[in-house]
C-alpha cells in the first residue's frame, strides 16, 4: 500500500447542538481546555505521518483557516514582550512542513458527499478521514493505529468500538470475521440501524483510512439515511472490491458532538493534561 500522506477533515457541519455558541463560530473551534477540537484531530493526523491536511469547509468556517495560518501581528506582539513560551505555542499549531488545503462543500449533502469533495485533491492514493467531533485520547494516536493496520492488512480500515446495542441508531455498525486480536475483516456495514437490525455491537467511530476506490463509488452513491449521501453506504459497496477492516482501537473516545461528551472531555483532559481540579 502507498504511504498515507493526506487526511480529510469534514468540517462543514452547522453544529446546531451547541447553539448559540456556534451561531458565529465553527463547532470545531470549541475548545477542550485550551485548544480547539479541530487542533486535537490535526495533531492526531500529524502523529500518524500525515503532511497534507484537506479541510472540507462551509460558510462560517473562516476561523479554522485563520487558526492554522500564521498570525504575524500576534507573533510580533508576543515576541516584543518576550513571551517566548506563548510565541512557541502559537507557532507550533502547525509544523512548517505541513500543507493545508481548503475546499467548500456548498450543500449539506452528507458525510459521503463531503469526502467526495476531496477527490480531486487526494487523487489515487489511500487517505485518512477524521471527524473532529470524536475526540480520542490514546497513548498511540488512533489514526496511527489505523495507518499501521492498513499497511499490515493492505486494505481500508475503520476505527471501531463496542457499544451498547441500544445505541446502534447513532452509528455505522459493522460485522465480519476476526483476522487477529484487534482487526476484523468486514463483511457487513449498515448506517444507523435500529438495535434489532444491527449486524453486531461494533460501532464505527470517526476515524477511517480509505483506499481511493471509494471515490468512484461515492460518485454513484444515492442518498440514504437522513436523505444524505452516507460514507457508510459507499464503504458497504467497497466491500465487494477491496478488503475493509474494522480496527478495535486502544484509547478513550469522547463524543464532543454532544454536550455530555464535551463536558466529560473537558473534565478528563483538564485533570489529565493540565492538572486542573474541580474542587
Ligand atoms: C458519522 C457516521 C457514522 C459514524 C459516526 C461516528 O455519523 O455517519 O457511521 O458511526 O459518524 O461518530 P454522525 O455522528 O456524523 O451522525
Amino acid at each position: 500500500m502507498k504511504p498515507i500522506r493526506k487526511a480529510v477533515f469534514p468540517v462543514a457541519g452547522l453544529g446546531t447542538r451547541f447553539l448559540p455558541a456556534t451561531k458565529a463560530m465553527p463547532k470545531e473551534m470549541l475548545p477542550i481546555v485550551d485548544r480547539p477540537l479541530i487542533q486535537y484531530a490535526v495533531e492526531e493526523a500529524l502523529a500518524a505521518g500525515i503532511t497534507e491536511l484537506i479541510f472540507i469547509t462551509g460558510r462560517n468556517k473562516r476561523a479554522i483557516e485563520d487558526h492554522f495560518d500564521r498570525a504575524p501581528e500576534l507573533e510580533s506582539d508576543l515576541e516584543s514582550k518576550g513571551k517566548i513560551a506563548l510565541l512557541n505555542v502559537v507557532r507550533d499549531v502547525l509544523p512548517s512542513h505541513v500543507n493545508c488545503i481548503y475546499t467548500r462543500q456548498s450543500q449539506p449533502l452528507g458525510l459521503g458527499h463531503a469526502v467526495l469533495c476531496a477527490a480531486p485533491i487526494v487523487g489515487n492514493e489511500p487517505f485518512a478521514v477524521l471527524l473532529a467531533d470524536d475526540l480520542l485520547d490514546a497513548d498511540t494516536p488512533v489514526t496511527r493505529q489505523l495507518v499501521d493496520a492498513a499497511h499490515q492488512h493492505n486494505g481500508s480500515v475503520l476505527a471501531t468500538q463496542t457499544i451498547d446495542i441500544q445505541n446502534s441508531f447513532k452509528y455505522g455498525m459493522v460485522a465480519g470475521t476476526a483476522v487477529d486480536a484487534r482487526n476484523t475483516r468486514v463483511d457487513r456495514i449498515v448506517e444507523k440501524p435500529a438495535p434489532e437490525d444491527s449486524p453486531s455491537d461494533m460501532a464505527v467511530v470517526g476515524r477511517y483510512v480509505l483506499e481511493p476506490e471509494i471515490f468512484d463509488i461515492l460518485r454513484r452513491t444515492q442518498a440514504g439515511v437522513a436523505q444524505e449521501i452516507q460514507l457508510t453506504d459507499a464503504i458497504s459497496a467497497l466491500l465487494a472490491q477491496r478488503p475493509v477492516f474494522a480496527h478495535r482501537y486502544v484509547g478513550d473516545r469522547y463524543d464532543c458532538g454532544s454536550k455530555e461528551g464535551f463536558f466529560k472531555a473537558t473534565v478528563a483532559f483538564g485533570r489529565k493534561y493540565h492538572n486542573l481540579r474541580t474542587d
